[in-house]
């Protein structure tokens, strides 16, 4: 196996040689690129007398290295370059190197690549050593000049435009920043230009750069562009500080998005919408992340991270960012239960595994394993609760502070916290603690009535995770708000803070005893353990003022419902359907609301919530259960559900608004669930009517679910077959819906098409990563879809190794199911892990899983 180092924190080390500025040459060629290097060194005898000086390389050809012009004769090694001291000037000096790389058979797509004809880069983490010798770490931050030389139209890097002429172009970037921001692109490419007037007058040219044919899908990118410049300005008082900012789209990307100053990289699902090719989903996340990499201009790019560990400290609050914009474009109430979902759904079942980490991890072997749900969706909470206890004031002062102090610097979790004590004079030792402790902390409660006084005892149980198996109170916000009897709020929402293990709070002066709505908008993440009656959570369901707590209400009992029916209950009771039917046409209710309110628990959410409780998830049951209760649902509905989707009808254009996308989800809600009464023919018809891709894959999966739509699956690939990603949908819509004893042969059918492109990560993940989302298919009892899985990641790891260990996180779930299912899970990792040759990336996944 490949050796697998492990790096620590407490390790960290300054740089021993400080570096000013940098002057690249890339002179392009697919299967020979050269890249000349000059490094501008700045020696500090202070800082490391006597130190050897260090450069990251991996996959170069060292063509020549000179040190103020004189050639040096040294040899790299396997991951690097190193000047002994004894070489080195005690002035400054430029150390000049010239590597050969080979873009072309560049399949991890990191560092210089090529997608379609284009060259693109990916640097982070630790991708620019794959680009030339260089301090390959956050903290080194230095001055960028990029001259990139190549016959192809347009020629991209960092900064501003410093020149162009025939074949050549140069970049000159102001700010000093880590080698992880750079980018280069070159193509044919053509671009949506705009502007932006920021508020101190400087005008921004803007850019969205595509190939020529999809200029006409950017439009909206553009928009949500410009909103975020605004935003950010209005919102955080940040500017932006180039003239330029450009964004171009790849086909071959493996993340969602790169923040490279003044010139982003976007995998193009991100950027290319159009209403016949774009879901709304897709236009909601567009924003979403356009907004994200723009708000890292500030918060990653002018104040960045010291080391790999501190990856929170700009993800976290950036991804916070991107929620508070987002719920300030669309609802708060629908984007906190949407970010709610997603952090159950990926960081809790995270925290409950073999691969729990703090959300400052204090050691990897790979960092790119380290992009988890927990640094990121954990991060985002940890600084909502942040805010919550410090009020938005002084958050906000907070911040100024924070980008007063550290702008241009590489900073660490302790200097974001030492900030908030500075500003607020609040000791934030206790909080600490989230950053540094996994785990989902499990809060009890325990209520009192008498004498007219109400209490509520909270206590938190801190569960072992690895590595951690004791450990110590945590504060946590608890909104809580009180209603009395006949519905009306009598205690608005207050935040208490529970610092202790266990802990009361009294609320006096109330003339019945009132029933409580805990944890409003999910104050903190935790799991509430709260045995309430059904009629209270309906209740809660019908009158809490805390939309987030009205959802949660309705989705406890939901839960509630589903886990009777798996463990053998004979029918669906009456409380939950008649709230949902209540709930359903309450026309004073957004649409967007009621939607995810009908959604049903998602199975893999509910075999988490079981083995929570210490129960033992059985995914067939779980799976027929989850029918039953969408028939129940459907027959309940059947009256409401024609007026329903006629209110619901959309008339006129197209917008990808919040309000259409709100009425096209409810609409499309009550059509999955006529198909189970009607035999398809409503979705047939709503596929055949469909002018927009919303419509289009809502009908698709309706029939898919009842086991029709092949000749609608057919229609939609004459019609799509030359769209990459609508192709994507296509496959994966088919993973997603089909039965579970189908799933892997679907896949397996799938896989073995000509069009199915597995290097193309989207592509490998619109089906491989549909398998695994498929919870009943994946967990078939007859293990073909975990070999499948794993034959798939062993074929993908020795030309993409991120995208490979990304996905096998399908198998961290493998404790909580039969001794069967484990068995099948554990051959698997086990197989994986005696592969020669493996990554280091899968090699430490499938390790952690297994241990
Ligand atoms: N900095 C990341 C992109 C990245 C991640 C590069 C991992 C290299 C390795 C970027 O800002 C990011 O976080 N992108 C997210 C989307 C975002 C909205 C959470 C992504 O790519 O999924
Ligand atoms: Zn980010």
């Amino acid at each position: 196996m490949t050796q697998q180092t492990t790096v620590y924190l407490a390790d960290y080390r300054p740089y021993s040689h400080p570096l000013d500025r940098v002057e690249l040459t890339f002179r392009l060629a697919p299967q020979a690129t050269r890249v000349v290097a000059r490094l501008h060194f700045r020696p500090d005898p202070a800082r490391s007398p006597g130190a050897d000086l260090r450069l990251d390389g991996e996959g170069l050809r060292l063509i020549r290295l000179a040190l103020d012009g004189t050639p040096l004769d040294c040899q790299p090694d396997d991951t690097g370059l190193t000047l002994p001291a004894a070489l080195l000037p005690a002035d400054p000096f430029v150390l000049e190197t010239e590597v050969e790389i080979a873009p072309v058979g560049n399949t991890a797509l990191e560092g210089l690549y090529m997608s379609n004809g284009m060259y693109c880069t990916q640097c982070e983490a630790e991708g620019f050593r794959k680009i030339t010798y260089y301090p390959d770490r956050p903290d080194v931050m230095a001055r960028f000049h990029v001259r990139i030389e190549s016959d192809l139209p347009v020629l991209l890097s960092n900064g501003n435009p410093a020149g162009q002429g025939p074949g050549w172009a140069e970049w000159d970037d102001p700010w000093p920043k880590p080698a992880y921001l750079f980018a280069l692109v070159a193509g044919e490419l053509v671009a949506l230009p705009d502007h932006f007037l920021t508020t101190s007058g400087r005008e921004v040219a803007l850019n969205i750069w595509v190939r020529a044919g999809d200029e006409s899908r950017c439009a909206y990118a553009m928009d949500a562009l410009k909103r975020s410049m605004r935003w950010d300005e209005q919102v955080y008082g940040r500017e932006y500080d180039l003239d330029v900012f450009n964004i171009v789209a790849v086909d071959d990307f493996n993340m969602g998005a790169m923040e490279n100053k003044g010139l982003n990289i976007f995998n193009s699902k991100l950027v290319l919408a159009s209403p016949q090719t774009a879901t709304d989903t897709d236009y909601e996340r567009i924003e979403a992340v356009i907004a994200h990499e723009y708000f890292h201009n500030w918060t990653g790019n002018r104040i960045t991270c010291r080391d790999w560990f501190q990856l929170c400290l700009k993800e976290g609050l950036t991804v916070f960012r991107d929620q508070q914009f987002s719920g300030d474009m669309r609802s708060h109430a629908v984007k906190r239960i949407e970010d709610v979902q997603a952090l159950r759904a990926r960081q809790f079942r995270e925290d409950q595994g073999p691969l729990a980490h703090p959300v400052r991890p204090d050691s990897f072997v790979e960092i790119n394993n380290f992009y988890t749900a927990t640094v990121y969706e954990k991060g985002a909470e940890v600084i909502g609760m942040l805010k919550r206890l410090v009020g938005d004031a002084e958050y906000a002062r907070a911040l100024d502070l924070y980008f007063a102090r550290h702008d241009g610097e590489a900073a660490t979790i302790e200097d974001w916290l030492k900030v908030f004590e500075d500003a607020t004079g609040r000791d934030l030792g206790q909080f600490k603690r989230w950053y540094t402790e996994a785990g989902t902390p499990r809060l009890t409660v325990q209520e009192e009535w008498k004498d007219g006084i109400y209490s509520l005892t909270l206590e938190q149980h801190l569960p072992p995770t690895p590595g951690q198996p004791v450990k110590a109170p945590k504060v946590i916000p608890v909104a809580v708000g009180l209603l009395n009897p006949n519905g009306d709020e009598v205690q608005p929402t207050t935040v208490l803070e529970l610092t202790e293990t266990r802990q009361s709070f009294r609320f006096e002066g109330l003339a019945s005893r009132p029933v409580a709505s805990i944890l409003r908008g999910f104050s903190a993440p935790v799991v509430l353990d709260r045995a309430v009656s059904a009629a209270e959570r309906a209740f809660l369901l019908a009158h809490d003022t805390d939309p987030f707590n009205r959802w949660e209400a309705g989705r406890a009992l939901a839960k509630e419902v589903l886990a009777d029916l798996a463990a053998g209950a004979p029918t669906v009771g009456p409380d939950w359907l008649e709230a949902m039917v209540r709930l359903v046409q309450d026309d004073s209710l957004d649409p967007a609301f009621r939607a995810l309110a009908l959604r049903l628990p998602g199975e893999d959410d509910m075999a988490a919530t079981l083995a929570a409780a210490g129960k033992q998830p059985d995914p067939a049951a779980l799976h027929t259960a989850r029918r039953r209760m969408a028939a129940a649902l459907a027959g309940a509905l059947a009256p409401a559900l024609p007026g329903l989707m006629e209110a619901t009808q959309i008339t006129g254009a197209f917008s990808p608004d919040a309000v259409q996308a709100g009425k096209r989800a409810l609409h499309n809600a009550c059509l999955g669930l006529l198909s189970l009464r009607d035999g398809g023919a409503a979705a047939e018809a709503a596929f055949a009517a469909a002018t927009n891709m919303t419509d289009s894959l809502a009908a698709l999966a309706a029939l898919l679910e009842i086991g029709r739509g092949q000749p609608q699956l057919d229609a939609f690939e004459a019609r799509w077959r030359g769209d990459r990603l609508v192709m994507d949908k296509w496959f994966m819509v088919q993973v997603l819906h089909a039965a579970p004893d189908q799933t892997a042969r679907t896949v397996e059918r799938l896989t073995a098409r000509a069009d199915f492109d597995w290097k193309n990560p989207n592509r490998f993940r619109s089906v491989i990563g549909a398998l695994s989302a498929n919870h009943a298919g994946f967990h078939y009892q007859d293990g073909a879809s975990y070999r499948l899985l794993a034959d798939w990641l062993l074929r993908l790891d020795p030309k993409n190794p991120q995208t490979a260990a990304r996905m096998s996180t399908a198998f961290e779930t493998w404790r909580r199911y039969d001794s069967g299912r484990q068995g099948l899970i554990r051959a698997e990792l086990a197989r994986i892990l005696a592969t020669s040759g493996l990554s280091r990336d899968l090699a430490e996944m499938a390790t952690r899983m297994a241990g």
